[in-house]
């Protein structure tokens, strides 16, 4: 019987399997990440890191929804001075890492990424739900800043770029081309979609700052909306990220466009062993239909 392979290439990449943690959701510390690199992921993503230490919003900044939780963290982050240290210690451990990153202005984005670039992160992860650089809205929604961070931070650094989407636009193909047209090497689909949790006891939001961001289950459809239709419009390769918790959720992502996947909210849910779980579930579902590798599923519900 032939060999199965959960190994995947993306984006100049060699990952031992597909799933990686969704940035944010266990923090920045190398002895977290390297948990999650122990207990099977191919790849680890950092929290978003900016330029210098920022608090974020108080609490509460975590509702519990059906099918899902509403965040608004306010990206708080100890700075990318803070972040070399634990990477330095990652990188020992010969553990890929993608460092998921955002600036406050275009040159902020640059010399963040910069910096995580030269200390030796094996990819870069623009995060594009994040005040606009240029002062109006969220900069995913807005393409032509989209284009030109990307272009500026592709311009200085030699990584491999994943520009992070927002699903929270009319037309997300259009955001995916101009990331794709300023230079991303390949697209993470997606991040958490606008929301709102009300406590009917304080007749109040329950978040401090009023609304935050749908994760988990409840996004999933959406989420696999946003990737069929970026699959269609871009030749450079998806991360499909929103609501996986199972390796159903898994294999659903990759027939429908994206080459890698990442686990966010099914962390808190399931614990560590979702890796395993999906991975394991993965292996078996290929086995079974006659398949040998991952990257044989990517896209394939779109055949006709
Ligand atoms: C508590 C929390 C913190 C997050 N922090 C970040 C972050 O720092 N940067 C980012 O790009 N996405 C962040 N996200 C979004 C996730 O990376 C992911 O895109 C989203 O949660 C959807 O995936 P999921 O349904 O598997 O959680 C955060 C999500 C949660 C729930």
């Amino acid at each position: 019987m032939a060999e199965i392979r959960l190994a995947i290439e993306i984006a100049g990449l060699n990952l031992r399997n597909p799933v990686m943690n969704a940035a944010g959701i266990l923090g920045l510390t190398a002895d977290l990440l390297r948990r999650v690199y122990e207990e099977g992921a191919g790849a680890v993503v950092t929290k978003s890191i900016g330029l210098k230490p920022r608090m974020g919003h108080p609490n509460p900044t975590v509702a519990i929804v059906e099918g899902g939780l509403i965040n608004a963290m306010g990206l708080p982050n100890p700075g990318v001075e803070y972040f070399l240290g634990e990477l330095e210690k990652l990188k020992a451990g010969g553990i890929p890492v993608v460092a998921s990153f955002f600036g406050e202005t275009l040159d902020e984005f640059v010399e963040v990424a910069s910096r995580l670039s030269e200390a030796g992160v094996d990819a870069l992860e623009l995060n594009c739900s994040c005040p606009n650089v240029e002062g109006v809205g969220i900069l995913g929604s807005d393409p032509g800043a989209v284009k030109r961070v990307t272009e500026a931070v592709k311009g200085c650094v030699d990584k491999p770029l994943f520009v992070k989407l927002s699903p929270n636009v009319s037309d997300i193909t259009e955001i995916a081309r101009a990331a794709e047209r300023g230079g991303a090497d390949g697209l993470t689909a997606v991040n958490t979609l606008r929301a709102i949790a009300l406590s009917i006891e304080a007749r109040r939001p329950i978040l401090s700052n009023v609304t935050g961001g749908l994760s988990g289950p409840a996004l999933k459809p959406v989420a696999l909306r946003c990737v069929w239709e970026i699959y269609e419009a871009v030749e450079i390769p998806i991360i499909g990220c929103g609501g996986i918790t199972t390796w159903r959720d898994a294999v659903e992502y990759l027939l429908a466009g994206a080459s890698a996947l990442q686990v966010g909210t099914a962390i808190m849910t399931r614990g560590l062993r979702v890796f395993r779980e999906i991975n394991m579930g993965l292996r078996n579902y290929l086995e079974e239909n006659g398949f040998r590798e991952v990257s044989e599923l990517v896209g394939l519900a779109h055949e006709s």
